[in-house]
């Protein structure tokens, strides 16, 4: 989603802000923009460039932007208006003395828009932002915070903007609703961004501005308030992860440093989160009584958080007994799930700013259930709207492809699940045992099947041609599978589909032939046999497979083109160690593919749009 930087201080403010923005590449965009306060001809000088951030930088380059030390910048992912120039932010008034740039959805630009233009404001753009340019200059008298607040007054729906007037040429007003904004204070010079790598090698005192809040930056000063005008003592925060975290750090790409980081999230969160045998879920904000007495449980989340909800679910209703309903968020919110006495939501998000994961826990919230997030993203909106958090702690993930936070997700799905088994005395004390050590063993295993990861490669090479793919897993791997197809078509752009295996015959098994590669996650489990049968029907029907099957199985190799086998654990726990070579395969086809792994198209890391 759009990405926002601003600078006030008193240095040069293009070069931060071009810096900043290519730290929020990771976002997705499709144009990109600077506005800085032009002290030559009294106007804010705009340059604006469709494609990637290095088009802003050469546009710069040829057409010299006026010194500054104030200024906004923007990278847009279309939602109002195709992605071109005029379409890009920053958005000015018709003077061009008040610049805007924003992310979000102005739902009433519509009628605004036809209000200002039967005042005969002429429009230049397709997009909702520009009428927040042109209010903001109808109530400009002098005061750009008054300005603002009165136009934000005007405006629904979710927003976070930044805001610059050449009359002000010292101050940036920020402010926001829905859309995530923090304030980075520096030394003699203050920051907005939508997120915290852009500004983290600048400082790492940061305020999350909350929803309904306005700030007025200057060079030295940050103050806040509320919408309505009352003035709010801001909580400065101070960032834990380091600059390196936000880094490649000698990996060709984020998705590859990510998934290396995966032994490492899944150590820290065992070391934070058990005592000797003990599970500890500081922060989950519920009793041991209210936890006991949960009656069912829904999951609600997007995408490749879906996927680890739905790895939840089999782990919970297996060693707690309480039953588990799935839900893409999208859905929920639209649908009337039966929440009674006893519902516990459980919302999943690496961002903890997805719109319609935010929209289904307030929904639930609302009509009285309790909420409680496994989120990753510290002081993000679904935190803050829930009754409680379990933090994952992956660190920043950048890569838009979500590797090091689904296993993160799962792993706290697991602790979740042995905790409820133990408070509900469905696990004995000794199987609740056995299984903590073997989840605390895990990062060893994800080691070794990173050692192995050439192998992987080489299996890439000789598959990335193949037009279509089907993943196929069973039992609490079927999710396995359609996270498995999801990282592949999302940065390779191969059509990929993921199924339980079982229900091959029901129609899929219509598209096997020589020409599809098939990916059948068959670890040692009750379901091994009948993974198996499965891999036998497409053998016959010539299809490629690619098995992944558990150290030892020699047997396997006999039916399928290729193995990669992962370490032998319990086999509740295989979910964990099949994520890596699936993420490997998508990882290594994409890069044989040569398309841009990371920022792979059309895609946003941060979907605060519904
Ligand atoms: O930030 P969230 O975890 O809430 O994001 C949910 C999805 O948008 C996200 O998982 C998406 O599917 C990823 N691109 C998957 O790799």
């Amino acid at each position: 989603m759009c990405g926002i930087i601003g600078y006030v201080g008193s240095k040069e403010a293009t070069p931060i802000l071009l810096e900043g923005l290519k730290k929020l590449e990771y976002r997705g965009y499709d144009s990109s923009g600077v506005g800085v306060c032009s002290a030559k001809d009294g106007k804010i000088a705009i340059r604006k460039a469709q494609g990637k951030i290095r088009h802003l930088e050469e546009l710069i380059k040829s057409h010299a932007i006026p010194h500054s030390t104030v200024g906004i910048s923007h990278t847009r992912w279309a939602t109002h208006g195709a992605p071109s120039h005029r379409n890009s932010h920053p958005h000015c008034n018709v003077k061009q003395t008040i610049a805007v740039v924003h992310n979000g959805i102005i739902e009433n630009y519509q009628e605004i828009k036809q209000e200002l233009q039967k005042k005969g404001i002429k429009f230049s753009s397709e997009t909702d932002t520009e009428v927040i340019a042109h209010l903001v200059s109808q109530y400009f008298h002098g005061d750009l915070i008054k300005a603002v607040q009165k136009a934000i007054g005007r405006v629904r729906g979710a927003f976070a903007i930044g805001v610059i007037s050449s009359a002000t040429p010292n101050l940036l007003v920020a402010a926001r609703v829905g859309s995530p904004l923090i304030i980075g204070i520096g030394k003699g010079e203050n920051f907005i961004a939508s997120d915290v790598p852009a500004i983290l090698d600048k400082t790492k005192r940061v305020i999350y501005l909350k929803d309904g809040e306005m700030a007025a930056l200057t060079a030295n000063d940050v103050k806040i308030w509320k919408f309505d005008g009352k003035p709010v003592t801001p909580k400065i925060d101070t960032i834990t992860f380091t600059v390196g975290s936000a880094q490649k750090e000698g990996y060709p790409h984020f998705m590859l440093k990510e998934i290396h980081e995966q032994p490492n999230v899944l150590a820290q969160m065992m070391k934070v989160r058990t005592k000797g045998n003990n599970v500890i879920l500081d922060g989950i904000g519920l009793s041991d009584n209210q936890l006991k007495s949960i009656k069912n449980i829904y999951i609600v989340a997007c995408g490749t958080a879906y996927h680890a909800g739905m790895v939840g679910k089999y782990v919970i209703e297996k060693l707690s007994g309480i039953p588990v309903t799935v839900d893409a968020a999208s859905e929920f919110r639209y649908r009337e799930p039966i929440l009674q006495k006893g519902t516990l939501i459980v919302s999943v998000s690496q961002s903890g700013e997805t719109a319609d994961t935010l929209a289904a826990v307030r929904d639930a919230r609302a009509r009285g259930a309790k909420a409680i997030t496994i989120c990753n993203a510290v002081g993000s909106s679904l935190v803050r709207e829930s009754d409680g958090v379990l933090y994952t702690h992956a660190g920043p993930e950048i890569g838009v492809a979500s590797t090091k936070a689904y296993t993160a997700q799962i792993g706290m799905f697991y602790l979740f699940a042995l905790k409820l088994g133990e408070l509900r005395k469905k696990l004995s004390d000794a199987e609740r045992q056995k299984i903590l050590k073997e989840l605390k063993h895990i990062p060893t295993l994800f080691k070794t099947i990173l050692k192995d990861k050439d192998h992987v490669a080489q299996i890439a090479k000789k598959k990335f041609r193949f037009g279509c793919f089907l993943f196929l897993g069973r039992n609490v791997n079927y999710p396995s599978a359609l996270e498995g197809a999801l990282k592949l078509k999302e940065i390779s752009y191969i059509p990929a589909e993921g199924y339980a295996a079982g229900e091959m015959k029901h129609g899929p098994i219509a598209l096997i032939d020589e020409y599809r590669a098939v990916v059948c996650i068959a670890p040692q489990s009750d379901v091994y046999e009948k993974m198996i049968s499965n891999i036998q029907e497409i053998r016959a029907r010539k299809g490629k497979i690619t098995a992944i099957a558990t150290q030892g199985d020699t047997n396997i190799k006999k039916h399928a083109d290729y193995v990669i086998y992962i370490p032998k654990t319990n086999p509740l726990l295989t979910p964990l160690l099949v994520a890596l070579p699936l993420q490997l395969i998508a990882y290594y086809i994409a890069v044989n593919l040569g398309c841009d792994v990371d920022q792979p198209r059309n895609l946003a890391k941060s979907v605060t749009v519904e």
